[in-house]
């Protein structure tokens, strides 16, 4: 299939362990560059509240930390990949096994696209327990924050829409959070040496506030 893109649309991915500020920093880029955030931790939030095959599926798993099977996840990628033809694309928590990062390439391939950058966001597995049990999002909206690190500027009310409604995760609790760890470590840091092979992998420290991880990626964007 012909591709209809500008010569400066990039494909990425934000790649990292739970809390390692993937959902954030996407956001972020889909606001200021118009690139499209494809999460497929979103994805599956949607379906398990839709309580759609797919989500009833998703559920347990979901609330038990593990993963969900790469034939679901690679299907929901599918399906949306073409949303992002334009602009580019953000994969957010995805590719996350072996299986899926063959997916992601045989999708992209299939719309004449490759990956342009696999960023990862790298931080301190303990330090991300407190910023995954403190977080919540506008319920409207989605727009992340947290207890401590980033609250809205007026209290109660959305800085992105206005919104009174928030609301929290039920897997972001300390157990389920070490399990996601776990995964992370098992099934998805394996992946990094097959695009280091590719020469596709930058890193970011993690650590830093959100607009010094914003500055780097963006510095990687332009460079
Ligand atoms: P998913 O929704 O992808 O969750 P995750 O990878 O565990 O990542 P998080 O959303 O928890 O963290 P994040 O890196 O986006 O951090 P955030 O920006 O929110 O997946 C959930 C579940 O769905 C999985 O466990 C699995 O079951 C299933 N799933 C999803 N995709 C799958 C796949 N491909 N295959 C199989 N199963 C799949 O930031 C966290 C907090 O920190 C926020 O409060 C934020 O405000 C704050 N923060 C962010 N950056 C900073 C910073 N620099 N400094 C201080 N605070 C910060």
């Amino acid at each position: 299939m012909a591709s209809n893109r500008g010569a400066s649309t990039l494909d990425i991915i934000l790649l990292g362990p739970p809390g390692a500020g993937k959902g954030t920093q996407a956001q972020r880029l889909q606001a200021k560059r118009g690139m499209i955030q494809l999460s497929t931790g979103d994805m599956l939030r949607e379906a398990v509240a839709k309580g759609t095959p797919v989500g009833i599926k998703a559920k347990v798993v979901m609330e038990a930390g593990e993963l969900v099977s790469d034939a679901i996840v690679s299907a929901l990628i599918g399906e949306r990949l073409d949303t992002a033809a334009a602009h580019g694309a953000i994969f957010d928590g995805f590719p996350r096994t072996e299986h899926q990062a063959d997916a992601l390439e045989i999708l992209l391939g299939e719309r004449g696209r490759k990956l342009d950058h696999v960023i990862e966001l790298v931080v301190d597995e303990e330090a991300l327990v407190e910023r995954i049990t403190g977080r919540f999002t506008c319920a409207t909206c989605g727009a992340p924050y947290h207890d401590r690190f980033h609250v809205p500027q007026v209290a109660g009310t959305c800085d992105a829409c206005g919104g009174h409604e928030f609301k929290r995760r039920p897997d972001d609790n300390e157990q389920t959070v070490r399990t996601r760890m776990a995964e992370y470590r098992a099934k998805t840091a394996p992946i990094l040496p097959l695009y280091e092979a590719k020469g596709l992998v930058r890193r970011v420290d993690g650590m830093l506030t959100v607009e010094q991880v914003a500055a780097a990626i963006d510095a990687i964007l332009d460079g």
